[in-house]
């Protein structure tokens, strides 16, 4: 039986202040025993935010990292100064790092590679903007970036991959994917993983969905077979959201 990820993704948002105050807080939730709960937080703060969680099961994410261990790189953040912090998490190809910073399937595969052999586990978005989506070549878009990304990886790394599917026109734009373009898209990923790994692997993979997750839809998409929980944007900067959204 797989668990379910609530995951938030606080984007470039809180100050320190309130950073401290918002993890507090859902480090304070009753998180039901089958979940898991992650915060992907500004990298400023992710010391201080271990810090207000430790001690309860919530986990935290980096945001992106570099695709190199170190160097003449300024301004970046590597994956060995992650795993150094303990930090287990990092999302990596968000549509938002794909489109404002020009990051390609190959520079995602090679930063999904670094990360993975820092000891990380890698939350892996994937998603097809709405030109796309109109013209219904969403699953082809979806599986090119899968293919191009993660599908160069053996079976035993891929236990250490989260999946989150966020089409691109649903983000931020408070149109969710109705729960049945969710599941077509979630069942249609993880046939490409049974496919390409057979059904035990595929089976075992976590799927989130991303955009526009609300308190009041939260329960209807992650009631599909196929979505596994969420990876939440702006209603994961309210605490009371995104309790709510945890319990569903
Ligand atoms: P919203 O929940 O604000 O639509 O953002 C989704 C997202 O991009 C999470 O990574």
């Amino acid at each position: 039986m797989r668990k379910k990820i609530a995951a938030g993704n606080w984007k470039m948002n809180k100050t320190e202040a309130e950073a401290i105050d918002l993890a507090t807080k859902v480090a304070g939730v009753t998180i039901p025993e089958d979940t898991v709960v992650i915060l992907g937080v500004p990298a400023v703060y992710l010391s201080q935010v271990q810090k207000a969680v430790s001690g309860s099961p919530v986990k935290v994410a980096a945001q992106n990292c570099h695709q190199k261990l170190s160097g003449a790189f300024t301004g970046e953040i590597s994956a060995s100064m992650l795993s150094s912090m303990g930090i287990e998490y990092v999302i990596l190809g968000h549509s938002e790092r794909r489109e404002y910073f020009a990051e390609s399937d190959a520079l995602l595969a090679e930063k999904t590679d670094t990360a993975l052999g820092q000891g990380l586990k890698v939350i892996f978005c994937c998603g097809e903007p709405l030109p796309v989506r109109e013209a219904e070549n969403h699953v082809d878009y979806v599986k090119k970036q899968l293919e191009n990304g993660l599908f160069h990886l053996d079976s035993s790394a891929l236990e250490n991959i989260i999946i989150a599917y966020e089409p691109i026109w649903a983000i931020g734009t408070g149109v969710t994917a109705s729960q049945e373009q969710a599941q077509e898209m979630h069942h249609e990923i993880r046939t490409m993983l049974t496919d390409k790994y057979g059904a035990e692997v595929a089976g075992k993979m976590h799927i989130l969905y991303g955009g526009s997750v609300k308190p009041d839809n939260a329960s209807e998409l992650f009631g599909e077979p196929d979505v596994d929980g969420g990876l939440v944007g702006g209603a994961s900067l309210k605490s009371a959201d995104f309790e709510a959204i945890i319990q569903a």
